[in-house]
């Protein structure tokens, strides 16, 4: 079976080709990084219209590289939220068109679902079932997982998303948006112990998270700095990227322990955090847990996890797919999972 992914939900436009019997056959992605770094985050408007302008090129380019044509396509999968609600449609809108147009069914998925089964596109690929760390720019969330459709919440922020953390506190060291690679940059060769910085959360026997304390402290330093010299930004991002690193994985390892589970999965795009790997790496061997990660390109927003997704959750996709169209802004995981089953 050919699956057709497109993911538009932010700032990223995805589309990829999965074959169910060859695995992936091609992904093409477009950032609009530049497009929005002058306003120092994601401008809604903008966005939708680039995702317009890179949807069909991005197509046109994977069908080509991978040697089909759209006739081939037994399914078209595109993220169905959550996201920007006009990003979301223009996803929505081509797919719903192509596959109307070629007579196949069409599927929504959850962009949350597509980071979470990602890992499984790795090879060695870890087996159900896992607890998932889902660590993005809108969500920090661990989650139990059984199967695919079967996921449990065991925690999430109260407040921040660790990669909306990395980007707030990225901004007051004055580093450009997107912030949670350049604030990683920076802290390579920092001195992570210079500045004490809280573990929110760390010890408070749940598995829950909270990050708006921690950008707060470093924002409180950099006042009482008034203009921190390039040392000091590169030892604030080092003690800042230590703090949430040391609060991710410690929550990893609990919920591991509670679960009585030896799998872990890190999902999204703080995923492709260099120091948050080596630590959740390290603990997870001590502990006598292993570790599954995406591979490294397919940590952030892309179309190949939409399609894989999409082909785990519809084998028999001329049958069980989802044949209407809805964007959902807002959606909950567990939610999307007890609704999973096939609307026509
Ligand atoms: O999963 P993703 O691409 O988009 C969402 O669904 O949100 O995640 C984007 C987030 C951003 O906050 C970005 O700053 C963060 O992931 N991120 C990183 C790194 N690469 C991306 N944060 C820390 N270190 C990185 N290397
Ligand atoms: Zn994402």
């Amino acid at each position: 079976m050919l699956v057709l992914g497109i993911e538009t939900s932010c700032d990223e436009t995805g589309v990829a080709l999965y074959d169910t019997g060859t695995g992936l056959l091609a992904d093409a992605l477009h950032s609009q990084v530049e497009l929005h770094a002058l306003y120092g985050g994601v401008v809604p408007e903008l966005a939708s219209r680039d995702h317009v302008r890179r949807l069909l090129p991005l197509l046109r380019e994977v069908l080509e590289r991978s040697g089909r044509s759209l006739a081939d396509v037994d399914l078209v999968a595109y993220t169905q939220g959550p996201g920007l609600g006009g990003a979301l449609l223009v996803g929505a809108s081509v797919a719903a068109g192509i596959a109307l147009a070629l007579g196949k069914p069409v599927a929504g998925i959850h962009h949350l679902e597509g980071h979470l089964l990602s890992p499984l596109l790795a090879q060695p690929a870890p087996e159900f079932p896992f607890v998932a760390l889902l660590v993005s720019g809108g969500h920090t969330q661990l989650m139990r997982v059984d199967g695919v459709g079967r996921y449990r919440l065991l925690g999430e922020t109260l407040d921040d998303a660790a990669g909306e953390a990395f980007d707030k506190t990225a901004q007051l060291l004055g580093l450009g948006y997107p912030g949670g690679p350049a604030l990683a940059r920076l802290a390579q060769g920092g001195e992570a112990r210079r500045y004490d910085l809280p573990r929110p959360m760390a010890a408070s026997g749940d598995l829950d998270f909270s990050f708006s304390g921690l950008k707060t402290a470093v924002l409180t330093r950099v006042k009482a700095m008034g203009e921190p010299d390039a040392p000091a930004r590169r030892d604030l991002a080092a003690s800042f990227q230590a703090a949430i690193v040391d609060v991710l994985a410690a929550k990893c390892m609990t919920a591991l322990r509670r679960e009585s589970l030896r799998t872990l999965v890190v999902a999204g795009g703080v995923g492709a955090n260099e120091a948050l790997r080596a630590r959740i790496v390290a603990d997870a061997a001590a502990a006598g847990a292993s570790v599954f990660f995406p591979p490294m390109r397919l940590c952030t927003d892309n179309g190949a996890m939409i399609a894989f997704a999409a082909a785990l959750k519809h084998p028999h996709a001329g049958t069980d797919a989802v044949r209407d169209f809805a964007i959902l802004p807002r959606w909950d995981l567990e939610a999307a999972a007890a609704q999973s089953t096939p609307r026509r």
